[in-house]
């Protein structure tokens, strides 16, 4: 008997539940008044714990989501007039319904990239004419690490487009919605992954590693941040009860509980990966690095799985398929939708 649960568990890490331990968390942070829009005891806990896991003196902004991460953390990246390079796969190109352009005025500019990754060749071509009115002035690297595509940029990569930027006075920012895969994926730190490459500011997820809801606006270049407490409250990204995120974050850094939750949504990935590698009518699309599984299959195929399965077609033209793991993710689960893939 197949439970929605498992129907549905490889659509995306947003599907998943919330960790047992966050819940606890946030049962815990549940007694009596707190002062609110963040000074409270537990967020201060929670921003200076940020400064520890990055071993930096980092400045952290708490939000609801995502999108209002990646706009706040543009925002302080940008002017008005501004603009900002990224993959063309990028989330905030893609699927934030324009927010970035919207909420800031800016404009993006897409570079089709082969495995979701840009590289600092690509950059260059488009830092012409940086003082002419009549075009968009790029400000900023937007990159996300994991990449949408499941796959990973080195410290070297990073450190390339860190270079480009800030020698023609652009900022890298990175979408870090599923930072810990990378993380835990690449057995680095975050201090070697962003700090040491040079980063600026990061958009650091929590909802796809077992949080019910928050991210945070990291920044690494303090004098970036200075406005951006104004900014959050504008974009409607201020919690009054902001104790909630705060304690989930705790309850994540608790025990390396984010490293886990991520290694393990890797491991299963992987483990997927050799899985549909085994059938001949199906193609692994990208490397598999982080949590994400691009496979080509039949339309039939990807027609006949759907009657039964909820999964996300990545690309309907192609018919590849991106199946995504998480914590909570089993490899009984794998073995369910592997078997239906004849
Ligand atoms: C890479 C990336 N960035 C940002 C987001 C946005 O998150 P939210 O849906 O919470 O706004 C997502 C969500 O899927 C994502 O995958």
């Amino acid at each position: 008997m197949i439970t929605c649960r498992n129907r549905q568990t490889l659509a995306s890490d947003n599907f998943a539940s919330t960790h047992p331990k966050i819940l606890e968390a946030l049962t815990e942070a549940n007694h009596g008044h707190a002062r609110a829009y963040g000074y409270d005891e537990l967020t201060a806990k929670a921003t200076a714990r940020f400064c520890e896991i990055f071993e930096s003196e980092v400045q952290t902004y708490f939000v609801f989501n995502g999108t209002g991460a990646n706009v706040l953390a543009l925002g302080a990246c940008t002017k008005r007039f501004g603009a900002v390079l990224c993959p063309a796969s990028a989330h905030i190109n893609v699927d934030e319904c324009g927010a970035p352009e919207w909420q800031l005025g800016i404009k993006l500019l897409p570079i089709a990239t082969p495995e979701g990754k840009l590289l600092p060749a690509q950059i260059t071509p488009h830092l012409h004419a940086m003082d002419s009115e009549h075009h968009s002035r790029p400000c900023a690297i937007s990159i996300s690490q994991s990449s949408e595509l499941g796959t990973l940029y080195s410290t070297g990569e990073i450190a390339a487009l860190a270079e480009v930027a800030h020698q023609h006075g652009l900022y890298l920012h990175v979408d870090g919605a599923r930072i810990a895969n990378s993380v835990a994926a690449s057995n680095t730190s975050l201090k070697k992954m962003l700090v040491e490459t040079h980063v600026d500011v990061i958009s650091f997820g929590g909802t796809k590693n077992g949080m019910m809801y928050g991210e945070a606006v990291v920044f690494l270049n303090k004098s970036l941040g200075q406005e951006i407490k104004f900014m959050r409250k504008q974009s409607m990204q201020l919690a009054s009860k902001m104790r909630f995120i705060s304690a989930q974050f705790l309850a994540l850094f608790e025990d390396e509980l984010w490293l886990k939750n991520a290694a393990h949504a890797n491991k299963m990935a992987k483990l997927l990966q050799q899985k549909l590698e085994t059938r001949q009518n199906l193609k692994i699309i990208y490397p598999v690095e982080a949590n994400a599984v691009f496979v080509q299959m039949p339309k039939t195929l990807i027609h006949t799985l759907k009657q039964e399965l909820f999964f996300w077609t990545w690309d309907e033209e192609q018919n590849i398929a991106r199946l995504m793991t998480s914590f909570d993710t089993t490899p009984e689960e794998l073995h369910h939708f592997v078997s239906k893939c004849e």
